[in-house]
C-alpha cells in the first residue's frame, strides 16, 4: 500500500561542515579540535583528515544543483565556527560568512529550505586550549558566535539549530576520548555536558534577540534508545543509568528546567554539580519551536561485571564495569550497528508523550554500507533502500500514533569524513569518488528523490 505523508512534510538530507567542506586552511579559517585530532597519529582510521573531504567548499554550486535534481525540499548543514569566527572570538570573517550566504542563496534559488546548525563538533582549537567545553566561558563564546551568524544570515534562514548531538561532544569528546578533543576524564565530560546545555540556552537567547520573530529555534539530540537485556532489577537499573546520561541529561534541563535526581545521585562520586550555577536552569530551559531527533540504532544493556551498584564514581560507558553493552541480534550496517526501525518509532512516540505540543523533526537517520560502483559506474545500494523504507515506515507509524513529526533528513547527502572512521564508512545517498571528487547518485538517491517529490512511501 502506498502511504502519504502529511502535506508540508519536509524531505531533506543532512551534512556537517567538517565532514564535507575541506578547504581547511583557506580564507582565514583556523583549526578546530577536529583538525588537531585528525592530524594526531592514531586518532582516525588510516590517519584520514577533513583537509579536503568532499571539497564542498569549492563545489557548493554543483552540490546544490545535485540536491535540486533529487527534488529535496530542505537541506540541513552546519556552519564551521572557525571559518566564520577564526580563533573562536572577536570579529567575523567576511569570506567565511560569504560562503554560507552564497550557499543559502543557492538553496533558496532552487526552492530548498536551509536548515542551519551552529555547532556540529568543530570547536575552534583556541577555545579548547583555553579549557574547551568543560569551561563555562566556552558557553559564552558560543552565544557570541550564535549572535554573529544570526546577524549575517538571519534575513534568509528561518530554521536554526543550536547544537548537534551534545552527548557526543561531551561523552565521546571528553569521556571515552574517541572523538575530538580526545580527553578521557569523567568529570570533564559532565562539566562539558552542563556547559553545552548552557551554550544551547545562551545561544537560543542570542538567536531570538537577533532573528525575526518568524525564525524557528531548535536543538538536535541523539537520545539513546536503551533496552535492558532482561527484566532483572540490575539490568533495568543499567538501562535507567544509560537513559539518564544518554538522554535525560539534555532533555530534562532543556525542556523541563532541571537535571534528573537519579543522574545527580549516580554521579555523586564524580561531582557535586557545583559548576551548575543558580540561574543556569532558567537559561537552559528555552522554549523551542521543535526538537531534532537523530536515530541510528538502539542500545542493549545489562548490569556490568562490577556488582557494586552503589558506585557513583564512574560513568556507565564501556570499560567502566558498571554497565555491559550488547549487540542486538539481526541485520547490521557497515558500522556494525543493528538495523532496528522500531527504535525510531519508540523514540518519536516517547518524545511526543513526554513533551506534548513540541513538534519533532528527524534530523538524521541513515546507514553506511560498503557501496561500490559496478562495471557501468552505477552504484546499487538495495540495503540502504530497505533501511530507509523501514525507517520511514516507522515515522509513518509514529505519525499515525499521534507524534507531530514535521520532517525527515537523510544522513547523508554525500559520502563523507565519518569522524574517527575517516573515509572508510559511506553514508551518502550520493557516492563520492574521493580521487576525482565525482558525485554519483546511488540507487537509494533515486528512490528517495521519488519519495521526496511525491510525499509518498511506495509499497516495498
Ligand atoms: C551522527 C553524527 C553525524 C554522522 C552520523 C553517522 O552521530 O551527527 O555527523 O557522523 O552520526
Amino acid at each position: 500500500m502506498t502511504v502519504n505523508f502529511p502535506p508540508g512534510f519536509l524531505w531533506g538530507a543532512a551534512t556537517a561542515a567538517y565532514q564535507i567542506e575541506g578547504a581547511a586552511r583557506e580564507d582565514g579559517r583556523t583549526p578546530s579540535i577536529w583538525d588537531t585530532f585528525s592530524h594526531t597519529p592514531g586518532r582516525t582510521l588510516g590517519g584520514d583528515t577533513g583537509d579536503i573531504a568532499t571539497d564542498h567548499y569549492h563545489r557548493r554550486a554543483e552540490d546544490v544543483r545535485l540536491m535540486a535534481g533529487l527534488g529535496l525540499g530542505a537541506y540541513r548543514f552546519s556552519v564551521s565556527w572557525p571559518r566564520v569566527q577564526p580563533g573562536g572570538r572577536g570579529h567575523a570573517s567576511q569570506p567565511g560568512l560569504d560562503f554560507y550566504r552564497a550557499l543559502v542563496d543557492d538553496l533558496l534559488d532552487h526552492g530548498i529550505r536551509p536548515v542551519l546548525t551552529l555547532y556540529h563538533w568543530d570547536l575552534p582549537q583556541e577555545l579548547e586550549t583555553a579549557g574547551g567545553w568543560p569551561e563555562r566561558g566556552t558557553a559564552h563564546r558560543f552565544a557570541d558566535y550564535a549572535h554573529l551568524v544570526a546577524e549575517a544570515l538571519g534575513d534568509r534562514v528561518e530554521l536554526w539549530t543550536t547544537l548537534n548531538e551534545p552527548w557526543c561532544s561531551a561523552f565521546l569528546g571528553y569521556g571515552t576520548g574517541v572523538h575530538a578533543p580526545g580527553r578521557r576524564d569523567d568529570l570533564a565530560a559532565l562539566r562539558a555536558a552542563h556547559h553545552l546545555n548552557l551554550a544551547h540556552g545562551l545561544g537560543a537567547q542570542a538567536l531570538r534577540a537577533a532573528l525575526p520573530s518568524t525564525a524557528q529555534v531548535s536543538v538536535t539530540l541523539n537520545s539513546a534508545v536503551v533496552r535492558a537485556r532482561t527484566d532483572a532489577p540490575e539490568d533495568l537499573d543499567a538501562r535507567r543509568r544509560v537513559d539518564a546520561l544518554g538522554t535525560r541529561i539534555f532533555t530534562e534541563p532543556m525542556l523541563r528546567g532541571a537535571y534528573p535526581e537519579d543522574l545527580i545521585a549516580d554521579t555523586a562520586g564524580i561531582t557535586d554539580w557545583s559548576f551548575a550555577h543558580d540561574g543556569d536552569a532558567d537559561v537552559i530551559r528555552h522554549p523551542l519551536d521543535s526538537l531534532g531527533i537523530n536515530y541510528y540504532t538502539p542500545t542493549v544493556v545489562s548490569a556490568g561485571t562490577d556488582n557494586d551498584r552503589s558506585r557513583t564514581d564512574r560513568l556507565p560507558w564501556p570499560d567502566s564495569g558498571i554497565v555491559a553493552f550488547h549487540q542486538p541480534p539481526g541485520k547490521r550496517t557497515a558500522m556494525d550497528w543493528s538495523v532496528d526501525p522500531t527504535g525510531l518509532h519508540e523514540l518519536l512516540t516517547r518524545c511526543a508523550r513526554e513533551f506534548p505540543g513540541l513538534p519533532l523533526v528527524v534530523t538524521e537517520n541513515g546507514a553506511a554500507y560498503d557501496d561500490k560502483p559496478d562495471g557501468s559506474g552505477a552504484v546499487h545500494d538495495p540495503e540502504r533502500i530497505a533501511y530507509l523504507h523501514a525507517h520511514l515506515d516507522a515515522v509513518r507509524r509514529a505519525l499515525a500514533d499521534g507524534a507531530d513529526v514535521r520532517g525527515y533528513f537523510l544522513w547523508s547527502l554525500l559520502d563523507n569524513f565519518e569522524w574517527a572512521y575517516g573515509y572508510s564508512k559511506r553514508f551518502g545517498m550520493v557516492y563520492v569518488d574521493y580521487a576525482t571528487q565525482t558525485r554519483t547518485p546511488k540507487s537509494s538517491a533515486h528512490w528517495y528523490a521519488q519519495v521526496a517529490r511525491t510525499g509518498q512511501l511506495p509499497p516495498y
